[in-house]
């Protein structure tokens, strides 16, 4: 038991984890409203109100992995799909005529030559189109170090892998058997990312059936032993169809209450990573607005600083479906863009039109 109280926990310097669960497991909203007030007074100190745009890029739905809780794994029957040079050149036009500082490229994970070769001139056509303005997140799964670094040479410079749960017991739960789905091995892309120079972001998937506070909590102090910049992570939710969902179902994780308990412990995640971790860039994710129509708003109160607008063209939307109840499916990026705009000057924030935002982590720690 922590005999400490919530606002002595909050002015700590460092946090054991037995006070990040402690953190995780508030229950009044008095103490939760503390914890999120101080989150956001963290992100004025260390980083500013200004919230920066990645626009997201769905580029394709094949994938090779067969992740137990994910709508697009291979054994699931949808529809595929792979984007054209053209279409991606379309899409980060919009975002740098529409003064997004970046855009974040993201499909189902292949390791195939097609694919490595495909996503070498998708980047190569973002820097073309805008002139090298545009900068790039990657989040293209497991590689290997020299084709991580091929990306790097080409000019992207973030990469995105979340980790999805750093229990090992927990993470078999959530993926099948095998040597394509290994939690060491994604450890090891980190470090090898890392390594390469990138702007490095992992994250976690946050009320995963069975999973306690005490695993989030070794989560955040994973973040915290890699000395990672960004954090992308957001609610689990049930996607039909999946050999997950059923688990879900039997433990009631669809019922409105248990949507809720997902919802406020994503957003307990993110202001503790901001009070834990503080100078890092955090997304408030599109998940989060899945289960709550006001989710990403609440994300950006809870500290984080970074919002995904889809800018997928709206007819590959329906087709990149991760989970059930997927919001803007059928949005377009004009929309997205003016949604976003209003949902984060609803909260007192600020857009930073044609800035990267880089992690302001990322660069003290190269400071060193
Ligand atoms: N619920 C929430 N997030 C999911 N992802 C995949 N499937 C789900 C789901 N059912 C997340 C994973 C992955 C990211 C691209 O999408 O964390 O890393």
């Amino acid at each position: 038991m922590n005999n400490k109280n919530v606002s002595t926990i909050l002015n700590q310097s460092t946090f054991s984890k037995e006070d990040i669960v402690f953190l995780l497991d508030l229950s009044s909203d008095n103490d939760i409203d503390l914890l999120f007030k101080k989150a956001y007074e963290v992100k004025l100190q260390h980083l500013s109100n200004e919230a920066y745009f990645r626009g997201l890029i769905e580029f394709s739905n094949y994938c090779i992995k067969d992740c137990l809780y994910c709508g697009i794994r291979k054994s699931s029957e949808v529809k595929r799909f792979l984007m054209s040079i053209d279409d991606i050149s379309k899409m980060s036009t919009w975002a740098f005529n529409n003064n997004y500082g970046s855009v974040t490229l993201q499909s189902g994970e292949r390791t195939d030559k097609d694919f490595i070769e495909f996503s070498n001139q998708a980047i190569k056509e973002i820097k073309k189109v805008s002139n090298d303005a545009l900068g790039i997140t990657l989040c293209l799964g497991e590689q290997s170090y020299d084709v991580y670094q091929k990306w790097f040479d080409l000019k992207a410079h973030r990469y995105l892998l979340r980790i999805e749960t750093t229990n090992e017991q927990l993470y078999k739960s959530i993926h099948p058997n095998d040597s394509l789905h290994s939690l060491n091995n994604r450890i090891d892309c980190l470090k090898s990312l890392k390594k390469i120079g990138y702007q490095v972001g992992t994250g976690v998937m946050i009320g995963l059936p069975n999973q306690t506070t005490d695993m989030l909590a070794d989560d955040i102090l994973f973040f915290k032993k890699m000395d990672i910049d960004m954090i992308g992570m957001g609610p689990f939710i049930l996607s039909k169809d999946t050999p997950l969902y059923d688990k879900a179902i039997s433990l009631g994780l669809d019922s409105t209450e248990a949507k809720k308990y997902r919802t406020l412990l994503s957003l307990k995640m993110i202001a503790i990573c901001r009070i834990v971790l503080k100078d890092v860039n955090i997304a408030a994710t599109t998940a989060l607005q899945a289960l709550d129509p006001l989710g990403r708003e609440k994300g950006l109160k809870a500290g984080a600083n970074i919002l995904m607008p889809i800018i997928t063209l709206p007819k590959f939307r329906k087709d990149y479906q991760l989970y059930d109840d997927k919001p803007c499916l059928d949005d377009t990026a004009d929309h997205c863009k003016v949604c976003l705009s209003s949902r984060v000057h609803s909260v007192g924030d600020v857009i930073g039109f044609n800035k990267w935002g880089d992690s302001p982590h990322f660069k003290k720690r190269n400071l060193l």
